[in-house]
C-alpha cells in the first residue's frame, strides 16, 4: 500500500486515545484543522534538515529541550520566555566549548500528548481514562475533565501558533542578539548558583564582539539572530495527519505542526500507526531508542523511515537510564555504524531516570542525568560514533521538580513548587548547570583531540 497522510489509520495504534464519546465532532475538529495555516514551512524544515546533516558529520552540535509537556494553564508569555532563554543561554556554553554551532530545538509549541504507562488511574476505588495531555483530556481527576474533548485540538493549535510567534519575535527581533548576553542573565533569579560563571562567559563574549567591531566584522546576521526550530512527539496522529500539506515547491508531503517531530520508546513498532506516518513525512525525525531496542529492529526502522540514508533527517535518542546505558547502547550503536548508516546519536537522560520519592513524588536526580550524558558520550566514542546532542527535559522556571544540582534540591523540597503536567523537568539553575559540564566535557575532548 502506498503512502498517504492517513494510511496509518490502517496499522496499529498505541497510545491513542480511544474513548473520544463524539467521533463525529474528533472528525469535525481534524477537518477544521486541516484547513487551518501551517505553524512551520517547507522551506524551515529543510534548513533544520541541512543543520543536521552538518550535526551528522560532526559539525554542529544539538541541543533539544523543552516542557515534558506543555499545558494550557502554564501558557504564559514569561514561561515560553523563560525556556528560551535558558536554551539560549545554554547553547552559548555549548558553543565555546564545542567550539561548533549548536542547533537549537525546542521540545515546545505542540509538544502536548503523552503515553501513559496505564490507560486508566484508581485513586479510592473510582476508576477513570489517565490524563494523556491537555489537547485530549485534563488533569483533574473528573469525569468530564478525564474524557477526550476534540475541541482541546483546536485550542492546542491556537497555543503553539502563539507560542510560535512570540519565539520567531525573539529569535529574529533582537532578543536573542549576543550583543544580549548579559541581559540573559540578569533576568536570572538572583540567587542562581550558575550566575557567576555565566557572567564570566557573557564577559568573555561582549570582549569578542568588540573586538570584532573593531576589526570592522558587525553586523552579522548570526550574531544578532539565532535558528531556533520546534518539536514534539508525533503521538496524536489524527493531529499530526491534518497538520501535514504538500510543499508546492517540491510537491512533497511535511507535517507543517513543527519542525521536527520523534516517534516515542512506545510507539516505534515497526508494522505500527506511529512509523508509517512518519515514514511519509520529509520532516527530521527522532526515534527514542530504549532498553527493550532490538539491534536489528532499529536497523530495520531506519530501512523504513530513510531508505535513502540521507544524513539530516534521522536522530536516535538514546534514553537508557545511568545504570542501564553502558551496558545497552554500545550494541545500538555498533550495529548502525558497521551498516554504515547516517544519524545523529542524541542522548535523553531524562527518561531512564524517573524514580519515585519517598513522599511520592515522581523526581530525578541531577547527578543520575548527568551520569548518563557522560557514558552516554563516553560509549559513542569507544563505538568511534560522533555523539551529536542532548535532549532535556526542562523549563526556564525555577521549579522544585528534580532532586540535586549546585541548589541540592531535596525531597522534602520538591513539594515547594512542583508543577509539571507531567514528568519532573531540570530547572533553569539545573539546566545551565548540566550545559556547564557538557561543555567542559566537549572541552577536554576536543582538546585532547587537537593534540
Ligand atoms: C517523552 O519524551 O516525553 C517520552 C515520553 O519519552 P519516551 O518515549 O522516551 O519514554
Ligand atoms: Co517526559
Amino acid at each position: 500500500m502506498s503512502w498517504e497522510p492517513n494510511s496509518w489509520r490502517e496499522k496499529p495504534a498505541r497510545h491513542m486515545p480511544d474513548d473520544y464519546p463524539d467521533r463525529a465532532a474528533l472528525a469535525d475538529a481534524e477537518k477544521d484543522l486541516s484547513h487551518y495555516p501551517p505553524l512551520v514551512f517547507a522551506g524551515e524544515v529543510r534548513t533544520l534538515r541541512e543543520s543536521l546533516a552538518d550535526v551528522t558529520k560532526g559539525r554542529a552540535f544539538l541541543l533539544q529541550g523543552g516542557d515534558c509537556a506543555e499545558s494550557f494553564k502554564e501558557f504564559h508569555p514569561n514561561n515560553i520566555r523563560d525556556t528560551f532563554r535558558v536554551l539560549l543561554q545554554m547553547s552559548v556554553a555549548l558553543t565555546f566549548g564545542a567550539a561548533l554551532p549548536v542547533v537549537k530545538v525546542g521540545r515546545i509549541a505542540g509538544q502536548f500528548a503523552k503515553p501513559r504507562s496505564a490507560p486508566t488511574e484508581t485513586i479510592d476505588g473510582v476508576t477513570l481514562p489517565s490524563y494523556r495531555g491537555d489537547n485530549i483530556n485534563g488533569m483533574a481527576f473528573t469525569k468530564e475533565d478525564r474524557t477526550p474533548d476534540p475541541q482541546r485540538l483546536l485550542r492546542a493549535y491556537g497555543q503553539a501558533a502563539a507560542t510560535l510567534n512570540l519565539i520567531r519575535a525573539f529569535a529574529s527581533g533582537g532578543y536573542a542578539s549576543l550583543e544580549n548576553v548579559h541581559r540573559w542573565n540578569l533576568e536570572f533569579v538572583a540567587d542562581n548558583p550558575q550566575k557567576e560563571r555565566y557572567a564570566e562567559l557573557a564577559n568573555k563574549i561582549s570582549e569578542s564582539l568588540v573586538f570584532m567591531e573593531a576589526c570592522g566584522v558587525s553586523n552579522v546576521r548570526a550574531m544578532r539572530e539565532v535558528n531556533f526550530f520546534t518539536s514534539h512527539e508525533a503521538l496524536l496522529l489524527g493531529y499530526e495527519q491534518a497538520m501535514t500539506r504538500v510543499d508546492s515547491t517540491t510537491g512533497q508531503w511535511y507535517d507543517t505542526s513543527a519542525h521536527m517531530v520523534w516517534i516515542g520508546d512506545r510507539t516505534r513498532q515497526i508494522e505500527g500507526a506511529h512509523v508509517e506516518f512518519c515514514s511519509g513525512i520529509e520532516n527530521p525525525i527522532g526515534i527514542k531508542c530504549g532498553p527493550t531496542l532490538d539491534p536489528d529492529d532499529l536497523l530495520k526502522l531506519l530501512d523504513v523511515l530513510n531508505p535513502q540514508n540521507v544524513a539530516g533527517r534521522i536522530v536516535l535518542i538514546a534514553r537508557f537510564g545511568a545504570s542501564k546505558v553502558e551496558a545497552g547502547l554500545p550494541q545500538l550503536v555498533r550495529k548502525v555504524q558497521r551498516a554504515g548508516r547516517q544519524v545523529i546519536w542524541s542522548c535523553d537522560p531524562m527518561h531512564g531516570n524517573t524514580i519515585k520519592a519517598e513522599n511520592g513524588y515522581k523526581t530525578r536526580r541531577f547527578d543520575d542525568v548527568a551520569l548518563e550524558v557522560t557514558s552516554f558520550f563516553d560509549v559513542c566514542r569507544a563505538e568511534g560514533a560522533y555523539p551529536g546532542g542532548v535532549h532535556f527535559e526542562m523549563t526556564g522556571q525555577n521549579v522544585t521538580e528534580c532532586l540535586g544540582g549546585a541548589h541540592h534540591i531535596s525531597e522534602t523540597d520538591l513539594s515547594s513548587r512542583y508543577h509539571t503536567h507531567c514528568d519532573p523537568r531540570l530547572n533553569a539553575g539545573q539546566s545551565l548547570e548540566l550545559a556547564f559540564l557538557l561543555a567542559d566535557h566537549l572541552k577536554a575532548e576536543r582538546l585532547k583531540s587537537d593534540n
